[in-house]
């Protein structure tokens, strides 16, 4: 089904074109109406032609809504302001549109939509256990990857973890010397973990260490077999645990391709910035200078010979283009890694083919903390696990007292549903670029703006049907037929058919917020509606079938909403 938007704008096309003599289609921008007053939609068109038609918006206006043709889509045209046209719908059509959702797919052939995109998310460094730095990675990245897969375009999911790097040389030092062989068996990310800070304690008295550590990261690079054994051990270990985190949020990459993968490609790509004098000799290592002095200069490789981080993500521009064969290349990061990414992206430009095409740095902010305190908190590291934990804890004690009869396992099942997906709502509610502060509160309330609150909105749907199911009623034949309603109803299906707007809008600012406002605006309509309408008590046969299969409807758009921010629904909670 097309946009309604895409279909009032080929409407306004058609005649605009006709009464003014001249193609103007791509001047027509519809828009949702700000007010009730100002009818569904809205268009400039008088504003923004006025020079190129060389009237004054009025008289423009009024001559669009006066020639306007009758035509099976709109009701009527008014003039508001000083050139705006206010834009009101027929009931007819509506009914007809919002037949259509579920039934038909949407067209978005008009979005640049035949086109390989890599998504490089989440990529944690290997051996300290995923904490809350990676989830807003993680949970951004794959709601991304979701709304890009909806328009249809083809996603390749890269988790580009830091497998190699110094901090191998201090875990090899610490393996050595530290390690407690029993608990590295129970737990082993833990005792790596605890190793990896006993390291930088000790080296604070003992500066001896850092050198050690760099002897034994060198092993590790010249191949040295022990050391190779330990790396690929913490890798094994790191991943393990990612991995139990990835299943609980639902999440899967298509590659693991962590920088080491690289190593072998680098020494070419070294060859051809020196050879092409894009990298210079600059106090023994290898450097690239900007001309603009707003860019630092980017060590690609150091004195020592070793490779650095900018390095790696030069040979994986390449590769990704060469060998995955993508178009376009998203990178999902903190804001801290700004430079080096426009580093890179501009390294990429002077490199030209195969390293020049199109490139997005998806940047958010920093997630503090307020009220979150942990029982098996260790050190100021919050850890993703405990989070999930303790949202599934407090969630479950909301259903024990809600509704103690569901039984156990159904309980933990619902509770690990709702709970993840809060604290992914949450984090998606949030305009990505700004810094957020993560409290249980603002998390799991049930009312307001929250991931408990959709979920509940959506529960209330499905115990409609429930009912319904007890007494056979099917959904077959019936209609929506606004006619017979007022206000309420037809706000909610004329939000509902513009889903998908918000869709391409979240995508064209690779924002997922916008999808997520969209649904608590809609959510709120629904209860709206909930609360002063009678559904299943309703007399009138008519208008009992046109309330649920709104409700329906409204149900399908929500599980559809959120499951683009990567969000299970329950049927009951
Ligand atoms: N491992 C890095 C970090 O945790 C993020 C990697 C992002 N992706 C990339 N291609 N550089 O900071």
């Amino acid at each position: 089904m097309e946009l309604l938007t895409n279909k009032i704008k080929k409407l306004f096309s058609e005649n605009i074109n006709k009464i003014f003599e001249n193609d103007f289609s791509d001047k027509i921008d519809i828009q949702n109406s700000t007010k009730k007053e100002f009818g569904d939609f809205q268009t400039n068109f008088a504003l923004v032609s006025s020079k190129l038609i060389g009237k004054n918006p009025r008289e423009i206006a009024t001559k669009i809504v006066t020639e306007f043709e009758k035509n099976e889509i709109i009701e009527k045209l008014e003039i508001a302001g000083p050139g705006f046209i206010n834009i009101f719908l027929k009931n007819e059509f509506l009914n007809k549109e919002i037949k259509k959702l579920e039934n038909e797919k949407y067209d978005f052939s008009f979005l640049d939509t035949n086109k390989t995109v890599i998504i490089d998310y989440s990529s944690p460094n290997i051996a300290k256990r995923m904490h809350i730095g990676h989830l807003r990675s993680t949970i951004i990245g794959h709601s991304i990857k979701k709304i890009l897969e909806f328009l249809g375009i083809k996603v390749i999911s890269d988790n580009h973890i830091g497998d190699w790097g110094t901090q191998f040389g201090k875990l090899i030092v610490g393996y050595k010397n530290w390690l407690e062989k029993s608990t590295y068996e129970k737990d082993p990310i833990g005792e790596l973990e605890r190793i990896y800070v006993l390291f930088s304690d000790k080296a604070k008295e003992d500066p001896t260490l850092e050198e050690s550590a760099r002897s034994e990261l060198k092993k590790l690079q010249q191949g040295d077999s022990e050391n190779i054994k330990l790396w690929k051990e913490f890798i094994e270990i790191s991943l393990k645990e990612y991995n139990k985190v990835y299943d609980r949020l639902g999440i899967k990459f298509d590659y693991y391709y962590g920088e080491s993968f690289y190593n072998d490609m680098m020494p070419e790509i070294l060859k051809e910035l020196k050879e092409r004098n894009i990298a210079k000799e600059d106090q023994g290592a290898l450097v690239v200078f900007f001309d603009e002095d707003k860019l630092p200069p980017a060590i690609v490789q150091k004195k020592d010979g070793s490779f650095l981080y900018a390095t790696s993500d030069l040979a994986t521009m390449k590769f990704r283009k060469e060998k995955l064969k993508v178009d376009e290349a998203i990178y999902v990061t903190d804001d801290r890694q700004q430079n080096h990414f426009k580093q890179v992206f501009e390294i990429g430009k002077m490199l030209g083919e195969p390293y020049d095409y199109k490139k997005l740095h998806v940047i958010f902010g920093i997630m503090r903390f307020g009220d979150v305190i942990f029982s098996s908190r260790s050190g100021n590291i919050i850890r993703l696990v405990d989070l999930l934990d303790e949202a599934k804890k407090q969630v479950k004690q909301v259903i024990n007292e809600k509704n103690p009869d569901i039984p156990e396992d159904e309980k933990d099942e619902i509770a690990e549903t709702i709970g993840s997906g809060a604290i992914k709502y949450f984090d998606l509610s949030q305009n990505r670029t700004s810094d957020v502060t993560f409290t249980w509160d603002k998390v799991l309330n049930f009312e307001g703006n929250t991931g408990p609150y959709l979920q509940y909105t959506y529960v209330r749907i499905m115990s409609i049907f429930r009912k319904l199911k007890e007494e056979n009623f099917t959904l077959e034949n019936k209609e929506i037929v606004l006619e017979n309603m007022d206000g309420i109803e037809r706000e909610l299906a004329v939000s509902l058919l513009r889903f998908p707007q918000f869709v391409v809008k979240a995508y064209e600012t690779l924002k997922p917020n916008i999808i997520a406002e969209y649904l608590f605006d809609t959510a709120k309509l629904f209860n709206n509606f909930y609360n002063s309408k009678q559904i299943l008590k309703e007399e009138n046969p008519k208008v009992r079938d046109a309330r649920i299969l709104l409700a329906q409807k409204t149900a399908f758009i929500l599980k559809q909403g959120l499951d683009l921010l990567g969000i299970n629904t329950v049927n009951r909670m």
